[in-house]
């Protein structure tokens, strides 16, 4: 290669074992892989001289093998969220890459750290002043309990519905401490309780830096069960092929608004997206009672698979796949001043 040349490392985790949690979380996390392969080809495609460059479980390799490449000419496509079993762990990448002098797409240290950790996520969007449903943190098997009923028991530092199945919605406070059990001791990090939100559910992927694109909102469809109860996405609904909600819950974009509600939870989005500081791309999760749009979820590097929510968004958009892709490279040089 000569020396000018601009390369892309594409750098994504590849997991090959679990440190907590249910044997079958390994499917979500080895996802990534799949989702790396998908970009590569959609880089190559577009003409960038590209690299994979997988983070195993040992942050010196990663930095030994990346080193190859010199920070002058290589800009990192970055999709690694977390690694080594820990979701957790995906700020140690920005931060590496800084300290390393690598210009990357997407968020910063700072703000992965902020979105991988729920609690502090949510501490964040009060003071911000965005909508976010009632919660408590548990670091022990809880004790007094004031989130309203029903709630939600998630652990604060999964993504990908992780230590979420139907018994994590709970109804009565016995079953909220099982719950904060369950979660304290099997994920091996503090429980985020939050008040459930019966209601419609949607993703809004959103890029750019400054001012925002907002893309067609996309809805999960939860009209296959009659139950407000279930209608919510856990593990099984995302991640297992043959179960009754990964093959019924549906996703409609774009989803079927007035023009203020549309408004309303593109507002929403948006101000959880600038409150977390986030660059580049993401995809907020929101749920919808009553006029108002409740974040319950930041996502600093939504799944870029072709048949995940931010694709699907930006396709209904007018984007194909590699354009897509590109858009995100392309929004990251632009910020960096990259030639
Ligand atoms: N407060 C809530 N009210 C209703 N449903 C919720 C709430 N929090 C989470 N859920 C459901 O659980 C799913 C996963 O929760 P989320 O916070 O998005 O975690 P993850 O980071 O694992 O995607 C959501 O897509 C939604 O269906
Ligand atoms: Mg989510």
């Amino acid at each position: 290669m000569d020396a000018d040349e601009s390369l892309i490392a594409l750098i994504y985790n590849q997991e090959d074992e679990l440190t907590k949690g249910e044997s079958q979380d390994l499917i979500a996390m080895q996802y990534t892989i799949k989702t790396a392969t998908y970009v590569y080809d959609a880089l190559c495609r577009l003409g960038y001289q590209t690299v994979m460059v997988p983070v195993k479980n040992n942050l010196q390799e990663f930095a030994r093998e990346l080193g190859q490449y010199s920070p002058h000419n290589t800009f990192v496509f970055n999709i690694c969220d977390g690694f080594a079993g820990d979701n957790f762990s995906a700020s140690l990448i920005p931060q590496l890459l800084n300290d390393l002098g690598y210009k990357h797409t997407g968020s910063t240290a700072r703000a992965v750290r902020l979105c991988t950790d729920k609690a502090r996520s949510k501490q964040r969007l009060v003071k911000e002043g965005v909508p976010t449903p009632a919660y408590q943190v548990f670091k022990k098997p809880a004790r007094s309990v004031k989130t309203p009923l029903p709630a939600i028991v998630k652990p604060v530092h999964e993504d990908a519905s992780i230590g979420i199945d139907e018994k994590a919605v709970v109804t009565s406070a016995m079953e909220l401490i099982e719950r904060v059990d369950y979660v304290v001791s099997e994920y091996d990090q503090p429980a985020l309780v939050e008040e459930f939100i019966t209601g419609r559910e949607f993703a809004v992927s959103m890029w750019g830096n400054g001012t925002m694109d907002v893309m067609p909102i996309a809805e999960h469809d939860f009209s296959a069960t009659s139950d407000p109860l279930k209608s919510f996405l856990t593990y099984e609904s995302k991640w297992v092929e043959d179960s009754f909600s990964y093959n019924e819950f549906k996703v409609v974009c774009p989803a079927t608004l007035t023009p203020e509600e549309e408004e309303k939870v593109k507002e929403v989005a948006i101000g959880a997206f600038r409150a977390m500081g986030l660059r580049d791309f993401g995809r907020v999760d929101i749920r919808y009672r009553d006029g108002v749009p409740y974040v319950i979820d930041i996502n600093e590097i939504p799944d870029l698979s072709p048949d995940a929510g931010f694709a699907r968004a930006s396709e209904t958009a007018g984007y194909s796949y590699d354009q897509m892709v590109d858009r995100i490279l392309t929004l990251a040089m632009h910020r960096e001043g990259w030639r």
